[in-house]
């Protein structure tokens, strides 16, 4: 989650005001992979304790508006389906999955420690369908063969932590089958040009929506230690097209009146006016 200072980070500028200073620069695939996946194996304990109960054990949400799958229905009937859920954290939506009547559910993620507390909740779910397969990989670099699901889905996850994220389009399509689904959610690509910050000064213009140079914070070495990439809106339907894809529906949840939760810069305050989440709805022919 990104954040910044009111004129916002400009590329090779170098900001201290944080636990590691942030910086806007080129950061490629291996560097981008390698800091996240540290960055999400130390965080994964706050993580949970900061939104576990908002996520559920086994819910799917699409973000932080607090969009279930079990009202969007964007992955369609789930029954008999082989599901592969991609940057899944703690699992809870393929555990959401794993009850919907799938013939097979699989769980992966890039950081053990985000797959720990997987383990975890599986450990304390009393539906054994629920004790959801967990798989440590790069959904950047899937470890399955071609057309082995019928569904891929991710909820934030992956997307905006790799630098090459039309590889990520291009994986998910290999693994599906012809006439299989993937869903993604991500930062809507309009919060690039903006602090994030849940308050007012998260509602202001500071820097170009099309600026696509890597928000990286390092370490005193210079060594990233968390990476965020961004693409616009164009960017992500070019790249789900190329990978042979098809772009059948962006979901902008609205933010309801009934959610207080402020989830970094994602609050009421800023989903009144302006959306926090895309939810790409793609086919493979
Ligand atoms: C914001 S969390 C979302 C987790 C979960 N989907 C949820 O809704 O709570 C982002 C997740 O993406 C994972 N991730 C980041 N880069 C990844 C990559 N290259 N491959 C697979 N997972 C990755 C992180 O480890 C983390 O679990």
């Amino acid at each position: 989650m990104t954040s910044d200072d009111a004129a916002g980070p400009r590329s090779g500028q170098v900001y201290a005001w944080t636990a590691y200073p942030v910086t806007r620069r080129e950061a490629d695939q291996p560097e981008t992979v390698r800091a996240n996946r540290a960055w999400w194996d130390a965080e994964a304990a706050d993580y949970y304790a900061e939104h576990g109960a908002f996520l559920g054990d086994a819910d799917l949400t699409w973000g932080p508006e607090g969009l279930r799958e079990s009202e969007a229905h964007l992955l369609g009937d789930l029954a008999g389906r082989r599901v592969l859920e991609i940057g899944s954290g703690g699992g809870q939506g393929a555990r959401w999955v794993a009850g919907q009547g799938v013939a097979s559910v699989v769980a992966s993620d890039v950081s053990a420690g985000m797959l720990e507390r997987a383990r975890r909740i599986n450990a304390t779910v009393a539906d054994s369908r629920q004790r959801v397969p967990l798989v440590q990989c790069d959904g950047a670099a899937l470890p399955f063969p071609d057309e082995a699901f019928d569904v891929v889905f991710t909820a934030y996850g992956v997307v905006p932590f790799v630098a090459d994220s039309g590889r990520v389009m291009a994986e998910a399509a290999r693994v599906l089958r012809s006439g299989g689904r993937f869903v993604f959610s991500t930062t809507h690509p309009v919060r690039w040009a903006m602090p994030d910050d849940p308050g007012e000064r998260g509602l202001r213009v500071t820097q170009s929506y099309f600026d696509r140079t890597a928000y990286v914070e390092q370490d005193a070495a210079g060594q990233a230690t968390y990476v965020e990439h961004h693409r616009t809106f164009g960017d992500r339907v070019r790249e789900i097209a190329a990978a042979g894809l098809r772009l059948v529906d962006v979901v902008e949840p609205e933010w309801p009146e009934s959610n207080l939760e402020t989830w970094a810069g994602w609050s009421q305050l800023r989903g009144r006016l302006i959306p926090g989440t895309a939810i790409f709805v793609t086919w493979k022919d």
